[in-house]
C-alpha cells in the first residue's frame, strides 16, 4: 500500500503529556516533512486541559524546538505540519465527555483510527470502553499501548482482557521502542543473512552472552512513575528481554510478524525460573547514591526526589539460563541501570576459548573472540579476534585486531525508533510489536523475581551516581569465573 492510501486520524491519548512531546511529535513530524503521512491525515491531541487550537499550535511548536535534532526544525515544514493539529478536551474517566472526540472523528467518517494511549495503563480500559460506547471503534482501527502493560503478570493480564473487550488482538499494538531502534532490527539481518553465523550460534561454540543498557540519566521527572516500577519492570522485563529474544530466537520461517513473534514466545518460554534458593545468587538490585556525573553532582536517587524510605532499585544484573538445546549451558548475564558512568548499550556474544594452544605462554594471551554489538550512543558490530603482531621476533606474538562494520549509510539524520513504529502502525505492520503471549511470558519469568525480591531474599546495594554499578554485579558474574568487558 503506498504511503498516500494510509488516510488516518491519529488520536493521541495524554497527548499533552511528556511521551508525547519528546517522541511522538517529533517522529510524526518528521515522517510528515518525508512525505510519509497522507498529506489528509490527522494528528488529534486529547488533553484533560482545555485549549484553543491556536495555543495548542503554538504549544506543539514550541516543543518541537526543544527537543528535534539542533538545525531540524523548518518553518516551511512546520506550516505543513500544523495543518493536520487538532485539539480536543476530554475528561477520560468520563465516557460523557468524550462526544467532542466523537464529533472531530465523525466528520471524515472514512479514515482510519490509530488510538494511540500514552497515557497510564490505569486509564486504558476507560478509554477503549467511551471508544466503544461513542462507536468510534472500526473494523481498520487500531490502538497502540505503551508499557509498561501492568506490574506484573496479573495487573497485565487485567489489563490486556480490558483492552480485548474492545479491540481484536489484530488491532492492538504493544509497543517496545527498542524494536524500533534499527540496530536491533539489525540483529535480525546479522543472524539470519551471513551464513558464517549459523553454525558458531550455539552452545558448541559460545561461553555466554552479555546485555548492557546503562544510562547516565536519572529519573527524569517521571518518579511518580518510577518509583512503583524500578529497572526489572521499566527496563529487564521488556527492552532487555526484546534484545535477548533477538540473539537467542531460532531463525523464524518468514518475517512475517507470526513467525517472528512465534520463535520470541519460544524462547520466553524457555527462560529458566529463577527459584528463591537461586535468587541471591543470580540476581543483584541496587539503587545509586550521591556521586559525580561527568562534572556534575548528582544527588542520590532518595535523596533528589526527598523521600528516605524508597526501596525501589535503579540497577538490576541478572543471570538468565536458557532451557533449551541451543543455548544449554550458556549463561547470559544481564544488567541495566541509571546514573551510571555513561550511556551504553551493548550486546556482547563471547566465543568458547580456542581448545588448544600451539603459542608461546600456553595461549594465556590469547582472549576469546567477541562479536560486539553496539546499540547507542553509537551503533556499530564489531568483532574481536586475533592476529599477528608484524615483524621479524622469534616468537610468533599475538595482538587483539577489530574488525568494524559499521552500518550506517549517508543519511542526513538517524531515525527515531518511534518514526518507525508509529509508521509501521501507519501501515498496520505488527511485526516489531509484542504479542499478548510474549508480554505474558515476560512477566511470568519476572514475577517469581519480583516476588523474592519483595521477600527481600536478595539485600538492596548501592552505587555511586556516576560509577559503573554495584560491586555486587561484578561479583554475580565473577562466581562463574567470568567478568564484564566494558569496552
Ligand atoms: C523507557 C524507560 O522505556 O526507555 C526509561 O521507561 C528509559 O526509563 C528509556 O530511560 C531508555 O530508552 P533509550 O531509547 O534512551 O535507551
Amino acid at each position: 500500500m503506498s504511503e498516500a492510501e494510509n488516510l488516518c486520524d491519529i488520536i493521541i491519548f495524554g497527548g499533552h503529556g511528556d511521551l508525547a512531546f519528546r517522541k511522538l511529535m517529533p517522529s510524526l513530524y518528521h515522517l510528515c516533512s518525508d512525505g510519509y503521512l497522507n498529506p489528509k491525515s490527522r494528528i488529534l491531541t486529547v488533553t484533560r486541559r482545555a485549549m484553543s487550537l491556536k495555543k495548542h499550535i503554538e504549544l506543539v511548536e514550541s516543543k518541537l524546538l526543544e527537543f528535534l535534532e539542533e538545525g531540524l526544525f523548518d518553518e516551511k515544514k512546520f506550516k505543513d505540519f500544523k495543518r493536520r493539529l487538532q485539539v480536543v478536551t476530554v475528561d477520560l474517566a468520563n465516557e460523557e465527555s468524550y462526544k467532542v472526540l466523537k464529533d472531530a472523528l465523525e466528520k471524515y467518517p472514512n479514515y482510519q483510527r490509530v488510538n494511540y494511549l500514552s497515557t497510564s495503563p490505569d486509564f486504558f480500559a476507560s478509554i477503549c470502553k467511551a471508544l466503544d460506547r461513542w462507536k468510534l471503534i472500526t473494523k481498520e482501527s487500531r490502538v497502540v499501548l505503551e508499557k509498561p502493560i501492568g506490574h506484573d503478570l496479573k495487573s497485565s493480564q487485567t489489563i490486556n482482557q480490558e483492552v480485548l473487550k474492545y479491540f481484536q488482538e489484530r488491532q492492538i499494538y504493544r509497543i517496545d521502542h527498542y524494536l524500533g531502534k534499527d540496530t536491533v532490527q539489525n540483529i535480525i539481518a546479522l543472524r539470519f543473512s551471513n551464513r558464517i553465523f549459523m553454525s558458531l550460534w550455539d552452545a558448541n561454540n559460545i561461553d555466554h552472552i552479555q546485555i548492557t543498557v546503562a544510562e547516565s540519566v536519572g529519573v527524569e521527572g517521571r518518579w511518580g512513575y518510577y518509583d512503583k516500577y524500578g529497572a526489572l519492570r521499566d527496563m529487564i522485563q521488556n527492552h532487555l528481554m526484546q534484545l535477548l529474544c533477538l540473539v537467542a530466537m531460532e531463525p523464524p520461517c518468514s518475517l512475517d510478524a507470526n513467525s517472528i513473534r512465534d520463535e520470541k514466545v519460544k524462547v520466553l518460554r524457555s527462560l529458566r525460573p529463577i527459584t528463591q534458593a537461586d535468587i541471591a545468587q543470580k540476581t543483584v538490585r541496587a539503587q545509586y547514591d550521591l556521586g559525580t556525573i561527568g562534572a556534575e553532582m548528582v544527588p542520590g536517587y532518595k535523596e533528589g526526589e526527598g523521600v528516605s524510605d524508597s526501596t525501589t532499585e535503579t540497577y538490576a544484573a541478572i543471570r538468565v539460563d536458557i532451557d533449551n538445546w541451543r543455548w544449554s549451558g550458556v549463561p547470559f548475564y544481564i544488567r541495566s541501570g541509571k546514573r551510571l558512568k555513561e550511556k551504553n548499550s551493548e550486546i556482547i556474544i563471547v566465543f568458547k576459548p580456542i581448545p588448544y594452544s600451539v603459542f608461546a605462554n600456553k595461549g594465556r594471551c590469547i582472549s576469546q573472540n567477541r562479536l560486539i554489538i553496539s546499540l547507542q550512543p553509537d551503533e556499530s558490530i564489531k568483532l574481536k579476534f586475533m592476529n599477528k603482531i608484524p615483524g621479524l621476533s622469534e616468537q610468533m606474538n599475538l595482538q587483539q585486531a577489530e574488525l568494524e562494520l559499521n552500518s550506517s549509510i549517508n543519511e542526513s539524520r538517524k531515525f527515531g525508533a518511534y518514526e518507525r513504529l508509529l509508521l509501521d502502525i501507519i501501515r498496520s505492520n505488527p511485526t516489531l510489536f509484542m504479542r499478548l503471549d510474549e508480554v505474558e511470558a515476560a512477566w511470568r519469568w519476572t514475577d517469581t523475581i519480583l516476588e523474592g525480591w519483595a521477600e527481600n531474599i536478595v539485600p538492596m546495594k548501592s552505587y555511586s551516581a556516576g560509577s559503573c554499578g554495584p560491586s555486587a554485579a561484578i561479583e554475580l558474574i565473577a562466581r562463574d569465573g567470568r567478568s564484564w568487558y566494558d569496552e
